[in-house]
């Protein structure tokens, strides 16, 4: 099939313009570089453009007979959010409506679409079901259930399918080494770590060591991206057999405290690894894990790379090769 992934030229989107490749598939890529890197395409045709760009849009969908859409692009930084809730609501909503109206006009009815485990703000239940109540506390996550919504009433009018995947926290890298994460400025836990490993910082600072935890640090659930990656093609290929349209959640169902994934990485790089603790950060949950049993019975995904140590190894060969990403 011929996939138009929008935001591919990002950390996730890259990897599945990857998975796609790998499987036979041909792959539009419409990114706006703002935060993406031409140099993370492992193939496909690019179009650098912004999905708030109408005309652009439709110059895609015109110039090639797309049968299904997945959408990566997004602003997804949680603190950025609070501080600057209407660009979250501007392009995370704007940017997928315009997508949506584009798709309705040139009759594409499958698209998935990368939600977050932000949409349930402080868990009810650990692990999480995707029938717990969504309670974001943060416009990000808001901006991402406000899309959810938005895709239901385009499956109803227009006969739309859609899958939304609520990501838990994605990490690692390709197997390959050839492409991985990078983010600037980064925020994210393991590639600050791998930076401290590098000596590019000269610390990790703990965002608080008094949560209700064991040792009172937060966990969370890292799932590897090419296992995410797939699970997307997994839920493409459902929809377009027909299938109803579904959210599903992608974690590896284990929570890891932050001073256990410093501690995995001190052992996966053999250095010694910094830490201080610190504040904590606002907003972050105590813990959040997921129950991916849904996504596991009905997609038939199976995650690979399923252990800490695995996903810390390939995020490590990516960054020791590319210790300034792809600059
Ligand atoms: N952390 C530190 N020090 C750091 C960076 C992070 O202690 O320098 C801690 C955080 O406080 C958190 C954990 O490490 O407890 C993981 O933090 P990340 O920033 O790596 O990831 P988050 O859990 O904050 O964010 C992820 C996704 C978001 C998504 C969110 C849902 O990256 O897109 O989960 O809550 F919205």
């Amino acid at each position: 099939m011929n996939v138009l992934v929008c935001g591919g030229a990002g950390y996730i989107g890259s990897h599945m313009v990857a998975e796609l490749i790998e499987n036979g598939h041909d792959v539009v890529v419409f990114d706006n570089l703002q935060k993406g890197h031409k140099e993370a395409l492992l193939g496909g045709k690019f179009y650098k453009g912004d999905l708030r760009d109408r005309q652009a849009l439709h110059r895609v969908f015109n110039e090639n007979k797309i049968d299904a859409v997945i959408d990566f692009a997004a602003d997804s930084l949680v603190g950025e959010s609070v501080q600057e809730p209407v660009k979250y609501f501007e392009n995370n909503i704007g940017s997928t409506v315009n997508l949506l109206g584009a798709m309705k006009e040139h009759g594409v009815k499958y698209i998935v679409f990368s939600s977050t485990a932000a949409v349930y703000g402080e868990p009810e239940n650990i692990p999480i079901v995707e029938e717990d109540k969504t309670f974001p506390t943060n416009p990000y996550g808001e901006s991402k259930l406000a899309v959810e919504k938005i895709l239901k009433w385009c499956d109803n009018a227009y006969g739309i399918k859609y899958t939304a995947l609520r990501y838990f926290n994605a990490a690692g890298a390709h197997i390959s080494g050839k492409i991985g994460e990078h983010h600037n400025p980064e925020t994210h836990l393991i590639p600050i770590i791998l930076q401290v490993a590098l000596k590019k910082r000269e610390k990790i600072m703990v965002f608080g060591d008094d949560y209700d935890t064991k040792d009172g640090t937060c966990i969370r659930d890292y799932i590897h991206v090419s296992d995410l990656a797939n699970a997307h093609l997994l839920a493409l290929e459902r929809l377009m057999s027909g299938n109803d349209s579904k959210i599903y959640n992608l974690g590896n169902g284990k929570g890891f405290s932050v001073k256990e994934v410093i501690e995995t990485a001190r052992n996966v790089t053999g250095k010694e690894i910094k830490a201080e603790i610190a504040a904590r950060r606002a907003g972050d949950p105590a813990v959040l894990v997921a129950s991916s049993d849904k996504a596991k019975s009905e997609l038939g995904w199976k995650p690979k790379y399923d252990s800490l140590e695995t996903i810390i190894e390939t995020a490590w060969i990516w960054h020791k090769n590319h210790p300034y990403g792809y600059c």
